[in-house]
């Protein structure tokens, strides 16, 4: 899902297939089908605390299990930004204070980005 219609419809022409489906809609107030895993990868560092917020909540009002989410584990402590700038954020840290992640797939060790697993239950 994105919220850029042009880039949906190129992966739809791209990568579409049956079991395989790319959405336009807006992660912060558009209802999400109830899925196992939520991946939600490289979204939240552009978000400002409160879209942030909007989104965990809507995520969790879809009934999915799991969330897998860009988490940078050293940095801290969270800065404010409005939407579309970038920072690190740390899941971890204020005002998210999400628990530990179930499991935490590094993907760069240099800046610590990670993606953290959680329950969405546990949120
Ligand atoms: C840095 S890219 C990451 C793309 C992909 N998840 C990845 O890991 O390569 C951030 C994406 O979030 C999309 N985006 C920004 N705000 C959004 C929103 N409110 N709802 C859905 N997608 C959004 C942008 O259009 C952009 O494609």
């Amino acid at each position: 899902m994105d919220v850029v219609p042009d880039l949906i419809a190129r992966n739809r022409q791209m990568y579409g297939r049956p079991g395989r489906s790319f959405f336009v809609s807006d992660l912060t107030k558009d209802a999400l089908p109830r899925v196992d895993v939520i991946l939600c990868r490289d979204c939240f560092y552009h978000f400002s605390f409160r879209d942030i917020q909007a989104t965990v909540a809507n995520f969790k009002k879809s009934r999915s299990t799991y969330l897998l989410a860009t988490t940078h584990t050293s940095a801290g402590p969270n800065r404010n930004i409005a939407t579309g700038d970038w920072r690190a954020i740390n899941l971890q840290r204020p005002p998210f204070d999400f628990p530990e992640p179930l499991r935490l797939l590094v993907e760069d060790p240099a800046t610590s980005e990670s993606l953290g697993l959680w329950r969405l239950g546990d949120l």
